[in-house]
């Protein structure tokens, strides 16, 4: 029988979790932070900005999941009302644990238990709650084998998780916020705390640690499309962490992904905001008389939109509103759709934007 190590409580060595590797990659993605904050300031129009990512990282988070879905499909379901096959439901259920974790620390300041419990329950949809049965391990996905073992006693979890608050909520720690979200995330998904979505629970953990912590001010940084892109390394680090307390690869990485994804997202942000400009511009110029910046805005919120979604906004008659998105597509801005007996009118060239990786 091979001897299950314990999983130690937080926080780790001081000399293991501040090497020169680290700190050297930490000023580099604290500096990528920094200036993804700052912009995402310059957009007017803060739900447009974060509808864009939110979707995007719901789609990659599931992914990691193997749950597949395109970026068309996931618009289209938004926009309709029909039965939602399992996958896209699963997006779209990620898509609202994001918000409702913003709102809770928007509004309450930091995490209970129980609000991590109901986040995992957004996503999953199921009411299992916190392991109370013994029996759950990580394997291996190709070989099968087990890799690691976490806690199996209700009480252990508890105790452990209660400790992974402490440490989620602190603020003013010793501790640089980013190299902590590295060590809480480690912390988090080695817990275990689900008999599944730990993954998907944990990533969005993530983002609302950084919002607790002032390093955003809005859910837009997310390390799923990252994670996805480097999985078995991923896997790999945990691993080393849980096996020899090896954090500073497992840090290194998590930093890392900070910094390629700040970056990606700065890119994302000026071009949403340059065809913003533009498409301001051609509204103004070729179809002055239906122009309204909230009409335009509203066509960032929702890339596909439908006339309901007007007639809502700028509180105008159906027929009023039908007609200015149809003008919108003369003069290029919309392309329409028929999905069964609705049209959905497609801002093409957002969608571009957001599909790039
Ligand atoms: N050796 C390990 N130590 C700690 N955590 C691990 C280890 N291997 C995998 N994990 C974590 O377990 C998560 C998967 O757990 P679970 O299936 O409960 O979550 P999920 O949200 O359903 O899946 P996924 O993360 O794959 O989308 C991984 O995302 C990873 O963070
Ligand atoms: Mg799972």
């Amino acid at each position: 029988m091979t001897l299950i190590k314990k999983l130690e409580k937080l926080p780790p060595k001081r000399e293991e979790i501040e090497t020169l590797h680290i700190l050297r990659q930490l000023s580099k993605s604290s500096t990528a932070l920094g200036e993804l904050k700052g912009i995402a300031k310059t957009i007017p129009n803060q739900t447009m900005l974060i509808n864009a990512v939110v979707l995007q990282e719901a789609k990659d988070s599931s992914e990691i999941e193997n749950i597949i879905t395109t970026q068309d499909e996931l618009y289209k379901a938004l926009s309709t009302s029909t039965n939602q096959p399992l996958q896209i439901k699963e997006v779209i259920n990620y898509r609202k644990a994001i918000f409702l974790g913003a709102d809770i620390i928007n509004n309450q300041g930091y995490l209970r238990q129980k609000d991590i419990a109901e986040l995992q329950k957004t996503i999953i949809e199921n009411n299992a709650g916190v392991r109370n049965m013994a029996g759950t391990v990580l394997k291996n996905d190709k070989t099968g084998e087990v890799v690691y073992t976490p806690p199996q006693e209700k009480d252990e979890i508890l105790d452990l998780l209660s400790n992974f608050l402490d440490h989620f909520n602190i603020v003013d720690t010793d501790i640089s916020p980013l190299i902590n979200l590295a060590i809480l995330h480690y912390q988090f998904e080695s817990i275990h705390p689900f008999y599944d979505g730990n993954g998907r629970t944990g990533r969005i953990l993530n983002i609302l640690y950084l919002i607790i912590n002032g390093l955003l001010d809005i859910p837009i940084l997310y390390l799923s499309s990252y994670i996805n892109d480097n999985k078995s390394e991923y896997y790999k680090l945990l691993n080393k962490v849980n096996k020899n307390n090896e954090w500073e690869n497992w840090i290194v990485y998590m930093l890392k992904a900070v910094e390629v994804t700040s970056n990606k997202t700065v890119e994302k942000i000026n071009s949403i905001k340059n065809l913003l400009e533009k498409t301001i511009l051609v509204a103004q110029e070729k179809a002055t008389k239906v122009y309204r910046k909230e009409l335009i805005e509203l066509l960032f919120e929702h890339p596909y939109s439908k006339i309901e979604y007007v007639v809502e906004r700028l509180g105008v008659e159906r027929k009023a509103a039908s007609r200015y998105l149809k003008q919108l597509e003369e003069v290029g801005i919309l392309e329409s759709q028929k999905i069964g007996r609705e049209t959905i009118y497609i801002n093409t060239e957002l969608i571009e934007i957001l599909k790039r990786n």
